[in-house]
């Protein structure tokens, strides 16, 4: 598991390079939540990349291409268009930017443009060769470079032409400095950490976290199980979760999970009691009971006082936690309360403490709590995969 982190660790930073009059080009994750009317709701990626973009302007970068996705587009539309994003990016960088609406605007605006520009290009998946990885694709935006730094740690878990064949065609491909500080910061938690180390884990599936709870079981000594995801465990050992989500055929790798943390001396810690309703949307019914006494027509969404008393406690007892995944339905505010409960008790710890990004990263927000964490990731699939036990893509075809 630690094998994959300390491998990234060792990509180039781009402080180890020299960038006076190059070209540089940034692949960033400006992939972030808009309003219906393209507010945007959370600027938390493109904040997170303006020390690379400043550094660059600060050492006399020739020009700075900032190419990044928004959402998953199926064609060109003006939903998921960058140009959304100028006005923000402006006001964080301090200074104005050139909005190009495809790679050969890029080529033809270079020549013209005074040292230091920053450009922006448009969604780099209107081009549908993009997420092909097309290989004539990559060569193309590699011939816009001198440098190609990668700052996009939430898409650094996929294979595409902008976060991965490009690098086969780049001439100089390092790590910008949020990249460098996203993997230092899992080190830090994983590699030599303060024990003990604890894991929440949290979500509707226990599908989507079967890889992380398998590997992580030799980094940590405690793992609390909160979320639907606790309902397949607790069923599994013989609670009625009555309509609880519960994923019936995942009840045996749920044992096996309880079996083998058990034999490696790894503690788990599930749900006492819970909130329960008839319907999470629109509830007539809420009641706490305990987790074994679910009662008829009636499922789980939230953890109950009891859990949260006592996972409060085995938060208090840990030096580094990590957590990935929310413990309930926060996003409905009648159920949010164990989630937000459990991060102002992480808050309150002197302990590391690092938040997966996605939804645990929302959550966190949403519970006020975000800048007492020691770190918070921005990216939610990206860390997922990282605590999976795999050397992301990205990291992978970078000089080191
Ligand atoms: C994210 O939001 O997790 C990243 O920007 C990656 O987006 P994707 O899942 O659409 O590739």
């Amino acid at each position: 598991m630690v094998d994959n982190i300390k491998f990234m660790q060792e990509v180039m930073s781009i402080k180890k390079i020299d960038i006076r009059n190059q070209k540089v080009l940034i692949r960033v994750d400006f992939n972030v939540p808009l309003d219906n009317e393209f507010n945007i709701n959370d600027d938390t990626r493109i904040r997170e990349t303006i020390p690379t973009i400043n550094h660059c302007i600060d050492n006399g970068a020739k020009s700075i291409i900032l190419v990044s996705h928004l959402g998953r587009p199926k064609d060109k539309n003006i939903r998921f268009s960058l140009k959304h994003l100028v006005k923000r990016v402006e006001r964080l960088l301090g200074r104005n930017i050139t909005f190009a609406e495809n790679l050969e605007s890029i080529s033809s605006m270079l020549p013209s443009l005074p040292q230091g520009s920053v450009i922006l290009l448009e969604n780099i998946r209107f081009y549908k060769e993009e997420e092909q990885n097309n290989e004539q694709f990559a060569k193309s935006l590699a011939n816009l470079c001198d440098i190609y730094v990668n700052d996009a740690f939430g898409a650094s878990h996929r294979k595409h032409a902008s976060t991965y064949g490009i690098a086969q065609f780049a001439k100089h491909k390092v790590a910008g400095l949020l990249l460098k500080k996203e993997i230092d910061s899992f080190a830090k938690a994983l590699t030599h950490p303060l024990k003990p180390v604890l894991l929440i884990v949290g979500g509707s599936k226990v599908s989507s976290k079967l890889t992380l709870l398998s590997n992580i079981l030799d980094c940590v000594d405690k793992i609390i199980i909160g979320g639907a995801m606790s309902n397949t465990f607790l069923q599994a050992i013989g609670y009625n979760m009555q309509n609880s989500l519960v994923e019936e055929h995942l009840m045996g790798d749920a044992i096996d999970i309880l079996r083998s943390a058990k034999s490696k001396g790894v503690k788990i810690y599930l749900p006492v009691d819970a909130v329960c309703t008839d319907n999470p949307q629109n509830p007539k019914i809420i009641k706490i009971t305990p987790a074994q006494d679910i009662p008829e027509g009636l499922m789980s969404v939230d953890l109950g006082p009891a859990t949260v008393k006592l996972f409060a406690e085995v938060i208090h007892d840990c030096e580094t936690i990590i957590w990935n995944g929310p413990l309930g339905i926060y996003e409905v505010s009648q159920f949010s309360r164990g989630t937000f409960s459990l991060a102002h008790a992480l808050a309150d710890t002197y302990a590391y403490s690092i938040i997966g990004g996605g939804d645990t990263a929302d959550a966190i927000d949403k519970a006020g709590e975000r800048d007492n964490m020691s770190f918070t990731s921005t990216g939610g699939g990206a860390s997922l995969e990282l605590l999976e036990g795999k050397v992301l893509p990205a990291f992978e075809v970078l000089d080191r």
